[in-house]
């Protein structure tokens, strides 16, 4: 029967980073640092309004788009921290994490054929849904820009076919942030465009210079952007699944339909676990940013002293250094430094072929593990 299964699923491959978290498993005493997770725990006191809905039988379907309590509480939430302004009655969805918000995202708004266009390095999580959707992925390479998207380079692949604008800031996999003036004349060029603009703000809170900055808070852009945030990274809450859509009511109409037919709403206990993370937990990214942010601090300082290449990321907790000048390939070099000095790394290419040169430390480890590694990254150089 394998032949009837779709053609577009077949050709999905299993992600880069899964790969290498396979073969970590299989080396004894190997150290990882592919990690796209917080090492904290879920704050205890968002761990106990998770209990308490439990105890409390909270445990039935919630309204399509998420308890309306929820999301008068992101509107707030992204109201007082980046300055967007969305309506909780029709203008937010609650989702089962970023990944099904972005899915929801791009079944509503790409017919066959339609254009995407993603900055590339960039995380793989994208192109499978575009694809599933019908979706064409368009690849503007950014390693010659820093690792950044900008209007000059975006122009000369702007079409008519081009449905939608991908943009990942924070990045994963390289860590830049979009000042307001690079975000201003992105929106400069896309003002007026028959488009949409997919703005991926899930690192959101961790960001180490100025606060972030939204594309959607700028000019007119707010009309064409779908926002997509969630408590994953902010609050250490991967495994709840709760991410959220920000979008005018006009667009919001559309994208629940998606989402009631595909989830019907996002799980009811993570929903009062999400509550409390965004009113008494409102300010719970701020101690690990810190943390984050001493340990960037460190890692880049070890590997420019190593003679690593890598622009100094600004968001995230991941660095993105070249490897270009080592003459080994992303997956030559990930291959050899596990098997010699048993450090896992993610292998540029997992991000594209665009990341081929580079590969991604994830520094939401222990700085006992941060160190560690980076002393055998530092003799397996050594060795090249
Ligand atoms: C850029 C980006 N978007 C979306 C996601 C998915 O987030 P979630 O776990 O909330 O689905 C990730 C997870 O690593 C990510 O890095």
């Amino acid at each position: 029967m394998e032949h009837l299964i779709n053609p577009q699923v077949k050709d999905i491959q299993i992600s880069g980073i899964r790969k290498i978290s396979n073969l970590v498993s299989t080396i004894p005493g190997a150290l990882t640092l592919t990690i796209g997770q917080p090492d904290f725990p879920t704050p205890r006191h968002i761990i106990e309004a998770g209990q308490r809905a439990l105890d409390q039988n909270k445990t039935v379907y919630t309204q399509n788009p998420g308890l309306l309590e929820l999301r008068e509480a992101v509107s707030h939430f992204v109201k007082v921290k980046y300055g967007q302004t969305y309506s909780a009655a029709d203008e937010i969805i609650v989702t089962a994490g970023a990944s099904q918000a972005v899915d929801i995202t791009l079944r509503t708004i790409l017919t066959p054929g339609a254009e995407v266009i993603l900055p590339a390095p960039i995380y793989p999580g994208y192109e499978p849904l575009i694809r599933l959707a019908g979706g064409v992925p368009v690849y503007v390479d950014t390693r010659e820009n820093g690792l950044k998207l900008t209007a000059e380079l975006l122009a000369p692949y702007l079409s008519d076919k081009t449905r939608c604008v991908i943009l990942c800031y924070p990045s994963n996999p390289t860590g830049q942030v979009l000042s307001k003036q690079e975000l201003s004349d992105l929106a400069n060029l896309l003002d007026g465009r028959e488009l949409f603009v997919l703005s991926d703000e899930i690192y959101s809170e961790l960001v180490y210079g100025e606060t972030h900055q939204s594309i959607s808070t700028i000019g007119k852009m707010r009309e064409k952007t779908i926002v997509i945030n969630g408590l994953s990274k902010s609050h250490a809450m991967t495994g709840w699944r709760i991410g959220f859509t920000l979008a005018p009511a006009n667009i919001t109409e559309h994208m629940v339909k998606v989402h009631q037919y595909n989830v019907t709403c996002a799980s009811s206990v993570s929903q009062y676990a999400a509550l409390e993370a965004l009113t008494a937990g409102i300010d719970d990214a701020l101690p690990m940013r810190k943390e984050y942010e001493a340990r960037r601090d460190y890692v880049y300082d070890r590997l420019l002293a190593m003679g690593f290449e890598l622009e100094k990321p600004e968001g995230a907790f991941y660095l993105f250094p070249s490897i270009a000048k080592f003459g080994l390939s992303s997956q030559e070099f990930t291959m050899r430094l596990l098997q010699e000095e048993h450090v896992a790394v993610v292998p540029g290419d997992a991000f594209t072929s665009y990341g081929e040169g580079f590969i991604r430390i994830s520094y939401a480890y222990s700085q006992e593990v941060l160190e560690e590694s980076l002393n055998r990254v530092e003799r397996f150089i050594s060795k090249l």
